[in-house]
This record gives structure tokens, sequence and C-alpha cells, in this order.
């Protein structure tokens, strides 16, 4: 898919960050938006940017994580459109921790959006987009899912099954004509951590998260170049596609010196200690 232009484009997590860039450009290349997000006012933030420019959108406060309201809202979608061009399965939240500091509440709840909320899209877009015979499917995993660090079991697990999911999914909806991707970032300047669930001793000292917060913003990789890395992806409808130099050295590693990945893992975060 290489236009987007009065493409019908849905995007989760639409009221920040990541899901916020994506959502701009899209509209800026002409595709008629739906704005997905629990968050009413980061949904609203995002509708009025898109509007002032001249864009097209709609918007609907949705928990990704609910198989009610995600039915609730593909009705609507499929009462204005046969099928959606392209969807983009990108709300999700953070979460550090060591395993046994984290409690089972804070399983559930990341489980529940950062993947029963991509399968849920998923199950509920592709019918429509397989009667179509085309579209794009794009589902934000993460570097997490090349590097298994000791403070992040929860968040690999649920990025690892993102990455996992798609590439199966690729492979399925392949004869429909539907491409499939996996987006890979690293650390990009969101509000994701300051957002995100600490949980053990990491949670017991908020110098942790305030830390954690000051590095993404040093480290200051913007969603912008994230959301180019997203509409590249459905372009040239790649698998996989890491984002940011971290994410690909990652990536690579993983490949070649699974080893340092595995020492890398076991070595405290630098942004994750007092
Ligand atoms: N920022 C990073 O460093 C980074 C790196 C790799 C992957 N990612 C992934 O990218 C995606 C976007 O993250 P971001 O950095 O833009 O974070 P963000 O916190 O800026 O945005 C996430 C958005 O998802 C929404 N959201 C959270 N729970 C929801 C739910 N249950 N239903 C609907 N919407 C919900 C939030 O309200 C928010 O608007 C996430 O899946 C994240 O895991 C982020």
């Amino acid at each position: 898919m290489k236009q987007f232009n009065h493409k019908v484009a849905l995007i989760t997590g639409a009221g920040s960050g990541i899901g916020q860039a994506t959502a701009l450009e899209l509209a800026r290349r002409g595709a008629e938006l739906w704005l997905v997000d629990i968050n009413a006012a980061g949904l609203e933030d995002t509708a009025q940017q898109i509007q002032a420019a001249g864009g097209r959108c709609h918007t609907q406060v949705c928990n990704v994580g609910s198989s009610t309201e995600m039915k609730k809202l593909a009705k609507r979608v499929h009462e204005a459109h046969p099928a959606l061009d392209i969807l983009i399965n990108n709300a999700g939240i953070g979460v550090a921790g060591r395993f046994v500091d984290t409690s089972l509440k804070t399983w559930n709840k990341v489980l529940d959006v950062n993947v029963k909320g991509v399968m849920l899209g998923c199950h509920l877009f592709a019918p429509n987009m397989i009667e179509q015979g085309r579209g794009h499917i794009v589902n934000l995993a993460s570097a997490a899912a090349f590097i298994a660090a000791k403070d992040m079991p929860v968040y690999s697990m649920s990025k690892s099954a993102v990455l996992g999911f798609s590439e199966s999914l690729r492979a399925d909806l392949h004869e429909y004509g539907i491409g499939v991707s996996a987006v890979c970032p690293g650390i990009i300047n969101t509000p994701i951590v300051a957002n995100a669930v600490f949980e053990g001793k990491l949670g017991q000292n908020e110098h942790v998260k305030s830390k954690a917060v000051d590095f993404y913003k040093k480290r200051n990789y913007t969603a912008d170049k994230v959301a180019l890395g997203i509409l590249d992806a459905i372009e040239h409808n790649l698998a996989v596609r890491p984002i940011s130099p971290e994410a690909w050295a990652m990536y690579w590693a993983k490949r070649w010196v699974p080893g340092v990945v595995d020492w890398l893992g076991r070595r405290d975060i630098p942004f994750l200690t007092d």
C-alpha cells in the first residue's frame, strides 16, 4: 500500500505519543482517521490538531482491552465504511519491576491492553479487510521483544507476544492481500514512562521513575520519527520494523550475538536504578 490519500485508518492509543504522531502524519497525507483512546482529553487534542490542519477524523473513547467496547467500536466503524484500509494497534502501557515483585493485578492489566487489545483489534477488523481483499495491519511491539531485561518480564512478555502473533498473522493473511507489520521502537520520548506501573523496589522509590523519565527526555528520539517508520512499514509491507538505533542494534544482536543479549539482560538498566 503506497498511497494514503483517502485511505481509512484506525489508530488505538491516538491520544498521545506515537499514536498521536502517526495520526497527524497520516492525516497530513490525506487519510481519514478513526482515533481511539481511553483518554478523552488526549483524543480531543489529536482531533483538534487534525481538524485545524484541514484533516478528517472521528473519535471514540474505548478501552482496547474490553471486548464489549471494542465490538461497539467495530460496529460504528463498519456502519461508516465497509472495511478499514489501515489498522494500527498502538495502545499500550509500560511496566517495570522484577518478576516476584509484580502483582497479578499488574500482569492482568498489562496483558489486557498490550496483548488482548492487539488481538481484539485484529479479530474485529481483519474479517472485513479480507472481504475487501486489501488492507494493512500494524501492531506495536518493541525492542523489548529482542532484549529480555530482568526488570521487564511482563512488558517483554507482552511485546514478544505481539511480535510472534504479528509474524504468524502476516503468514495467515498473506493470501487475502493483507499485510501485517510488527513495529519495534527503542527508547522513544513519550509520556509512556511517566504513566508506567513501577513495581517492587522500583515503585517504592519515586526517584527511579523521575530518573527514567529524564533519561527518555535526554535520549529525545521523537514520536514523529516513529510515525515515519510506521508509514515505511506499511508502504513497503515490512514484516518487522525496528525503529531507532538501539532497536536496530538489539535486532541484529539477538541474531548474531545472542550471548551478548543474554548478558545485557542480566545487567541493571542504568535508568532503572537509584
Ligand atoms: N515510548 C517508547 O519508548 C516505546 C518503545 C517501544 C514500544 N512502545 C509502544 O508504543 C505504543 C505507544 O506508546 P507511547 O510511547 O506512544 O505511549 P503513550 O503513553 O504516549 O501513549 C499510549 C496511549 O495509549 C492509551 N491507552 C492506554 N491504555 C489504553 C486502553 N486500555 N485503551 C485504549 N487506549 C489506551 C493511552 O491513553 C495513551 O494515549 C505502546 O504500545 C508502547 O508499548 C513505546
